[in-house]
């Protein structure tokens, strides 16, 4: 096939590049060979840190002009001022987008080069996160984050997975593919779409705890994460969106306001209080049974046997579902281990909802505390799969579906 049949998205776009200084560098220069391919003209401006990770010479000969470096570089500003440089630019994409320099923009920093280009431009910026999960989980990443997405940033990733220091989690750079299929327009980019603005949502996540006596619980296995992803993920898209956590320890996407809760009981008080809402989202692994009664005292060894005298707790996700306003979108989860689909289609059925999501448990990838799941989504009169991925992405692709059963 030849270059000119090849679909050129970005054809006559001035894209500036700004190489933030993480390991991650490297894949940018991926990303500028994909934008030129996609058919946008790019200049590349790289921080101190960028320049430890890859040369000035890999990304001149990338994007065919030479690489500005420097606020103080009289040769460079003579041939093209950065104010100009800011000024040439039709969008600014800052990755990978360290730690520090989310830091720097989201403060207005002008330090250097990367940082006085991006306050001197009036061109939309976007930012393609990379770091170390506990570094972009630390809560002064997310203010920062909460800040520069305020201001309008469009904000690409991270991806969940392996890390180069060897561990694993948030933190990966988006693939340099799906950055430029974002700027193009492609499905990240409804992900960033503002499509769900004036909706409140309400979503359910992690596990509850139902306490036997003052040191033990009956608990489960979820980690919140998908939950978690998908809050984060509805609050991207415009929705003012109200997290019901149960006791886990992930941090609060931002732009969502978050209730911490304990046991089911207090689950369904926190849901229901959060309601009226546009959209449901039952993703918490909540306890079907709950002790009668929590005993006040440590419960003594006695018998050679204990029998735990347990309840059925309120079903919230079908509370919710009958409620008399009535919401537009009511999806609940579904874990199962076997005859996946049976089993969810009898809930989505015996709860009325509008969309039940199943996943397989108990199988070795995926599930409950995996950073990865496959999923498979069912309604009335429909179905549809979602490969293993990780749940930071399946979540906004869920969102997709969620908005897409909505409209219809
Ligand atoms: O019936 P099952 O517990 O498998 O259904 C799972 C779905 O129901 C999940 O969406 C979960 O959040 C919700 N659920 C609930 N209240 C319960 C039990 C489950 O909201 N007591």
């Amino acid at each position: 096939m030849t270059g000119s049949l090849e679909p050129r998205p970005l054809h006559g776009q001035r894209l500036l590049v700004c190489v933030g200084g993480g390991i991650a560098a490297y894949k940018s220069l991926e990303l500028v060979r994909r934008l030129r391919d996609a058919g946008a003209e790019v200049q590349v401006a790289m921080t101190d840190g960028a320049q430890q990770f890859v040369t000035t010479l890999s990304f001149q000969a990338l994007s065919g002009h030479p690489v500005r470096t420097s606020l103080w570089d009289s040769a460079a500003e003579a041939a093209m001022g950065h104010i100009e440089l800011a000024r040439w630019a039709d969008r600014i994409v800052v990755a990978p987008a360290t730690a520090d320099l989310l830091a720097r923009l989201a403060h207005g920093f002008a330090n250097d080069l990367v940082t006085t280009l991006c306050l001197a431009t009036t061109a939309p910026i976007t930012v393609a996160p990379a770091m170390n999960h506990r570094m972009w989980q630390h809560p002064a990443t997310a203010a920062n984050l909460a800040v520069l997405r305020e201001r309008g940033v469009q904000i690409i990733g991270p991806e969940d997975g392996p890390l180069a220091e060897g561990e694993s989690g948030p933190g990966r750079l988006s693939e340099p593919g799906d950055i430029v299929a974002t700027l193009a327009g492609g499905h990240a980019a409804t992900a960033a779409a503002r499509d769900l603005a004036g909706m409140r949502v309400v979503v359910s996540a992690g596990p509850t705890y139902e306490d036997l006596d003052p040191v033990r619980y009956l608990g489960n296995r979820s980690s919140g994460k998908m939950g978690f992803a998908v809050a984060a993920s509805a609050a991207r898209r415009g929705a003012e969106v109200v997290l019901v956590a149960g006791p886990v320890h992930l941090p609060t996407p931002a732009g969502v306001s978050r209730v911490d809760v304990r046991s089911a009981a207090q689950m369904r008080e926190a849901v229901l209080a959060a309601l009226p809402a546009d959209i449901y989202i039952g993703a918490a692994a909540v306890a079907d049974y709950a002790p009668r009664v929590a005993v006040p005292n440590k419960i003594k060894k006695t018998g050679e046997k204990l029998e735990l005298d347990l309840v059925r707790t309120p079903d919230i996700l079908a509370e919710v579902a009958a409620q008399t306003q009535a919401l537009k979108l009511v999806v609940g989860f579904a874990a199962e281990t076997e005859n996946v689909e049976h089993y969810a289609r009898g809930k989505l059925k015996a709860k009325r909802l509008d969309m039940i999501i199943a996943n397989r448990v108990g199988i070795a990838e995926g599930g409950f505390e995996s950073d990865q799941n496959a999923l498979t989504a069912y309604w009335k009169d429909g179905e549809r799969e979602f490969a293993s991925a990780p749940k930071t992405r399946l979540a906004d692709a869920l969102m997709d579906l969620i908005v897409e059963r909505l409209n219809a």
